[in-house]
């Protein structure tokens, strides 16, 4: 079993120890309106705001090899050429580390002696990636030797980017002045922007055409220019602009040089622009760079993201839980996959390719759940941004864009599980915050321009929206898709080159979800209670009456025998049943059903997760999606079908909804299942990287389930709302600190033999710190509680009334 790395708790880092990962291991920068992907050699991308229509560098996906785009050093010293992240010239080195951290990567090469460090980050609130470069001369001699800088720029534009070569061949253009490179297509027309690419120091060459820095029948692996020690200072006029710069060193023994290299988005704002034809004003990149050549500012800028970090983090820190896996995941990497998605929603990742989708309705529902209680107010901001893609009558675009925040008319709506997620991050707000006010909040309709209906209109459109489309067993209609994008049972395609998301007609059709059933449940009994906090209680029995119908229906016609029936196809037939030949059990069904309240009082909903551990379980890589896979392409059921047997939707392991049978087992007190569970699918605990290949230190949308040929290999990292849902799992239904309306509720579901463990929860201004025993090996019940020494009944702790901002919580557990 080769090891590629270990996690460095204390620095909440991730230390890769060599450079040839499995898959390329991708880390963050950005947490504002600039983002950057950087890999452990340094691959990736930076763009303002929006991947597709505001991106800065260049990237190709599907190439080969992979990830050979990025934020290149190298180091030419006699006849040696190295980077120190090791590619693209892929030359031996004497030392490689890179560690990936909250915000920053820092990669660290050595070869002969000569030792470069690339720390690379954004400074928070600036629209700039950093990189702080130090060369460290370890021998006792004297070295000479040149740095050379590299990136290619992206036409801001990534698809007509990587497409309209006939345009894009003839537009490219440059400005080189001092020790910047101004990159600065389509500036003459319509972009009031550009992107500056400068040193801090004395540059002694630059190049921005690639053909002469690379060469048009060279590769990265060995650029012209650096294979000769020197760049040509080229212009580039059209093809493809590069940003390189040239720094010779003599550096004596034991010296270091340390200098910096800023990559700024900037807008030219009101500023005239240009100076004269041809040449642009560039006030705005020289503050920047004056700004960046103090190294101190630089160093501030590096704490500032460090600071703000460990403040974000300390609103939520578990520091005794006895599991070192759940503890470092709910500690730190799982609230940086959070920030991740709920930025970046499904955008831009190693998979997802900035192009192709923006901002999910479904999916950015979902990620605030995970993320609310660092930046509330930005969450606030984002259900409002959602709930203004809705239509009058409950439609919801599938997707936005980020830049525009319109809905994308390419997808259009009719995923009809969209509208109640938007029930889920709304709630979810409010208890975290107590916040009403965001009810009352105007977002109006997109199809109703200058409507100012309030989010709450919009919550019960969402419900309406569900009563109102419902098929012959009264189950609600599932439109394109619900959760499972592939389960399209109305898109009957033969056509290969249709997507099966949007191919087929939704109209008049009669497919039903059980899985927006059990949606429909879990959301209007969060919103009962959210009435009742309120104090509308006939609002709440209101709602609590479509509950009880909706219940009803589910029991009487979803189930199945031994496990909640998945879907009634558009013949009415059922999908996720015995009856069927392959896809008898589905996981959706069993969550949703169990999670809104389903089967409790028939034990239905013990068997429904019985079955789940009996058909689609394993301890080593987690619960399939369903059972058995389609081994034949089926145009009823539509994409599920499509993929190869135990990949993605037909009966991958699809972590995120596993989580939501983590969440059933709590439910049931099984806290030995319930840690159990959650480990099978936790990065951090698989033990064999060169099976699993993604990071360990973040959720895989997919892994290669026991029904493929190629068990325990994970896919698609990064961005999946696995991030926001173990976040659930791991703080609130296993360590059971919950964030309910009036109060902090303590509720855990733990294994037998955990003696207890501590939490410290900033929540609505107050800091508690929670203290859990388990004297009698319990895994739930709360037996007593006090704060701050005062023994009170139940296990929801009020708000303190007199002022307190700390307050001391001590649980035991043994009811
Ligand atoms: C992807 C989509 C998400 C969907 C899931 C299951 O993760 O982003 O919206 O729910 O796949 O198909
Ligand atoms: C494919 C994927 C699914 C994803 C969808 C997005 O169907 O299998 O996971 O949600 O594409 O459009």
């Amino acid at each position: 079993m080769a090891n590629y790395g270990h996690f460095d708790d204390s620095n909440r880092e991730y230390v890769i120890t060599r450079p040839d990962t499995p898959l390329p291991w991708l880390n963050y920068f950005g947490q504002d309106e600039f983002f950057g992907m950087a890999t452990q050699t340094a691959g990736g991308y930076t763009f303002w705001k929006d991947a597709k229509l505001r991106r800065l560098t260049r990237y190709r996906y599907n190439n080969n090899p992979m990830d050979n785009d990025g934020r290149f050093l190298y180091v030419k010293q006699g006849k040696s050429v190295w980077n120190p992240g090791w590619k693209p010239t892929r030359t031996k080195l004497d030392a490689f580390e890179c560690r990936h951290g909250l915000g920053y990567s820092r990669i660290t090469g050595k070869k002969d002696g000569i030792e470069v460090e690339q720390l690379m980050f954004i400074p928070p609130g600036e629209n700039l990636e950093v990189w702080k470069i130090s060369v460290r001369n370890k021998t006792k001699k004297p070295q000479k030797l040149s740095l050379f800088s590299y990136v290619e720029f992206c036409f801001f534009e990534a698809l007509n980017d990587m497409t309209n070569y006939q345009r894009t061949y003839s537009i490219g253009e440059v400005e080189i002045e001092g020790s910047a490179i101004y990159h600065k297509t389509e500036y003459r027309e319509r972009r009031n922007h550009y992107t500056l690419f400068g040193c801090t120091r004395k540059i002694d060459g630059y190049d921005t055409s690639r053909d002469a820095f690379v060469g048009v029948h060279h590769g990265l692996h060995d650029p012209k220019a650096v294979m000769a020690g020197k760049c040509t200072n080229s212009r580039a006029f059209g093809w493809n602009p590069v940003g390189a710069q040239q720094i010779n060193l003599s550096l004596k023994p034991g010296q270091e040089e340390t200098f910096a290299i800023i990559l700024a988005y900037v807008d030219q704002g009101d500023l005239p622009k240009f100076d004269s034809p041809m040449v642009m004003n560039k006030t705005k990149g020289k503050e920047i760079l004056a700004k960046y050549s103090d190294m101190k500012v630089v160093d501030a800028a590096f704490n500032a993201v460090k600071a703000r970090w460990e403040s974000l983090l300390s609103i939520y820190q578990a520091p005794k839980v006895p599991n070192e896996h759940l503890q470092r995941m709910v500690n730190t990497w799982n609230q940086a996959q959070c920030m991740a998605t709920f930025n970046l929603s499904r955008s831009a990742s190693g998979y997802e390719t900035g192009i192709g989708r923006g901002m999910g309705y479904r999916d950015s529902n979902q990620d605030i759940l995970g993320f609310v209680h660092l930046l509330p107010a930005r969450a606030r901001q984002r259900i409002l941004d959602i709930a203004s893609t809705q239509l009058a009558d409950g439609t919801c675009f599938h997707q936005y864009q980020p830049l525009t925040k319109k809905g994308n008319a390419d997808i259009g709506g009719g995923f009809n599980d969209d509208p109640l997620w938007l029930i889920l991050s709304t709630c979810a707000y409010i208890r975290e915050t107590g916040d009403l006010t965001i009810l009352n909040e105007p977002c109006g309709y997109a199809d109703k321009p200058g409507s100012k209906d309030p989010l709450l209109h919009h919550i019960e459109t969402s419900i309406q929206y569900t009563l109102n489309n419902r098929g012959p067993h009264a189950l609600p209609l599932i439109g394109h898709a619900d959760w499972n994008d592939c389960l399209n049972l109305n898109c009957h395609s033969k056509e290969p080159n249709e997507s099966f998301q949007t191919a087929g007609d939704i109209a008049g059709s009669k497919a039903e979800s059980v899985m927006i059933a059990g949606l429909f449940l879990y959301a209007t009994r969060d919103l009962v209670k959210l009435y009742h906090f309120m104090g509308q209680t006939q609002d709440a029995s209101r709602i609590q009456g479509h509950y009880d119908d909706m219940l009803k229906t589910v029991e009487e016609q979803a189930w199945d025998g031994a496990w909640y029936t998945r879907a009634f196809d558009a013949e009415s037939k059922p999908i996720g049943s015995k009856v069927c030949k392959e896809g008898k059990i589905y996981i959706e069904s069993q969550a949703w059903c169990v999670l809104g309240g389903a089967g409790q009082n028939n034990g239905r909903a013990k068997k429904a997760l019985q079955a789940v551990d009996k058909y689609l379980y394993t301890p080593e890589h987690g619960c399939a999606l369903q059972y058995p896979p389609y081994s034949t392409y089926h145009s009823e059921l539509g994409e599920v079908s499509s993929y190869p047997p135990g990949y993605k939707e037909n009966a991958g392991v699809f972590s995120h909804n596993n989580t939501w049978i983590h969440i059933g087992w709590t439910m049931f007190g099984e806290g030995e299942k319930a840690l159990e569970y959650y480990l099978s699918i936790c990065p951090s605990a698989k033990k064999d990287h060169d099976v699993y290949r993604s990071e360990p230190y973040v959720y895989a949308q997919m892994t290669a389930s026991q029904f493929s040929p190629t068990p325990g290999e994970g896919k698609n990292s990064w961005l999946t709302g696995t991030g926001a849902w173990s976040f659930v799992v791991a703080s609130q239904s296993i360590l059971g600190v919950q964030p309910d309306y009036t109060g902090l509720r303590i509720d855990p579901c733990i294994p037998k033999k955990w003696k207890g463990f501590s939490v410290s929860r900033k929540f609505r201004g107050v800091t508690y710190s929670i203290e859990v025993t388990n004297p009698k090996s319990k895994s739930k019940g709360v037996k007593s509680l006090k704060i701050d020494g005062q023994k009170i009944a139940g296990n929801v702790i009020p708000l303190p009334t007199d002022g307190r901002t700390a307050v001391k919580v001590e649980v035991t557990l043994g009811a």
